[in-house]
């Protein structure tokens, strides 16, 4: 399901999502203002340290280019309410840190340079500004004067700045092309929160109108309660290509390298290469994107897990993106262990495990004109066995009638996972 206004995003698959901003300095998730219940005047004092001395956004943009990714998405701002962009609506933003520069304008410029599709995050939620009401998320939520202090909050008025802050980034920066807006909690059944927040408090209709009108062409997801281009599963990975309401939509999963999105010193769960690179597959082969998060640390830098990972993929992605770039869910059923991605008369066979000699291909007997490896373009002889064919000593019984028969060098070619091109008749 392609974006019809927006054709580069299913045909691109492959983004970057970064998470960066004062959280990377406790480097312990970024929700660690509300998970310690944090005051604002104690949280705002990183601001005072904030100084990303090796900020280089064009290393950022070519490492995402150099993985394969065609699109990267930029916290402009997060729960935290910390402004990487000079706004002039608030003084809580890079300007007023030691580094005091607006960080999002060399962002824009070095993405357009590598000629990447300039995505923004934009939190609905704002734990700082003080008209925002206090609710089941909120770092005072424990307070026993919640209700009082609620008294003084005015969403109105926190509204007319989450719109003119939208407006400030979609007006300042040229075009923008993509704008994740995060989150709507009104409606989760699975975990009700107290003072939970929905369209009537962002004032969704308006500010989706908003930002079309002041960036014709742009993509928005659908986490402003109301419907968007694409929908985003967070952390997991579809079982199949998604619907809502019975009709097939766009999605991308955004996915983290180790369950934070802020950088996360002392986390090591760290998603292999290998599984990173199969969750891409796994999506494009049931129609989605994958959106791959990196949490800079406070010096700006990517650390070693994001650089490899990076670069693993990349590795893979060189001999490999044509079965990802425009393909999607295929119309043939794969064999165990394997994904199947489409694009046009173009059959890609990821095998997610290494078989002995043979691979047997249900309904494809008479549907394929030639088969090779993707790696390196070395055929892949094939044959139909006859269903009444008997087993010998050492020869292979037949397969049921339609199935295609590849045969397998012993050999597993030396990358994260091997891919079978199969032209289609
Ligand atoms: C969330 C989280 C968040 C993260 C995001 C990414 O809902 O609140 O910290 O930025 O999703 O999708």
């Amino acid at each position: 399901m392609s974006i019809p206004h927006a054709p580069w995003f299913t045909e691109s698959r492959f983004g970057m999502f970064i998470h960066w901003g004062l959280y990377s300095l406790p480097a312990r998730h970024e929700w660690v203002m509300t998970n310690e219940r944090r005051q604002t005047s104690d949280y705002e004092r990183y601001a005072d340290f904030f100084d990303p001395d090796l900020y280089d956004p064009v290393t950022w943009a070519r490492a995402a280019k150099a993985a394969g990714m065609k699109y990267v998405v930029l916290t402009t701002k997060h729960h935290d309410g910390f402004c990487l962009w000079d706004s002039k609506l608030t003084d809580y933003t890079a300007v007023n840190t030691p580094y005091g520069r607006d960080l999002v304008r060399p962002y824009v410029d070095a993405l357009r340079a590598e000629g990447l599709k300039v995505g923004f995050y934009h939190s609905l939620l704002d734990w700082h500004h003080p008209d925002f009401p206090i609710d089941g998320h909120h770092p005072r939520r424990d307070d026993a004067d919640a209700a009082e202090q609620n008294a003084t909050r005015d969403m109105a008025v926190y509204r007319e700045y989450l719109h003119g802050q939208v407006r400030e980034l979609l007006t300042d920066y040229g075009k923008i092309d993509y704008l994740f807006y995060d989150f709507s909690y009104a409606n989760d059944v699975q975990h009700p929160v107290w003072g939970a927040k929905g369209r009537d408090d962002w004032g969704s209709e308006e500010l989706i109108s908003l930002t079309r009108r002041l960036q014709p062409g742009i993509i928005v997801n659908d986490r402003l309660d109301i419907p968007g281009d694409f929908v985003t599963p967070e952390q997991y990975q579809p079982s199949g290509p998604m619907e809502v309401d019975g009709r097939p939509v766009t999605w991308e999963a955004c996915q983290t390298l180790n369950g934070s999105w802020g950088y996360f010193r002392d986390n090591h769960t760290i998603k292999s290469t290998d599984l990173l690179i199969r969750m891409l597959i796994d999506g494009v082969s049931k129609d989605g994107n994958l959106l791959l998060n990196v949490g800079p640390t406070a010096r700006g830098t990517l650390d070693g897990a994001a650089t490899s990972a990076l670069e693993g993929i990349g590795e893979w992605m060189r001999l490999h993106d044509r079965s990802i770039y425009g393909a999607g869910a295929a119309e043939f059923v794969p064999p165990a262990d394997a994904r199947y991605t489409q694009r046009g008369s173009r059959l890609y066979l990821h095998l997610f495990a290494w078989p002995f000699e043979h691979v047997h291909l249900p309904g494809l007997a008479g549907k394929v004109a030639y088969a090779q490896l993707l790696n390196d373009a070395s055929e892949v002889p094939m044959a139909e066995i006859a269903p009444d064919t008997v087993a010998l000593t050492t020869g292979a019984g037949g397969q049921p009638a339609g199935t295609l028969t590849l045969t397998l060098p012993v050999l597993r070619p030396d990358v994260a996972v091997p891919v079978i091109e199969l032209f289609l008749v």
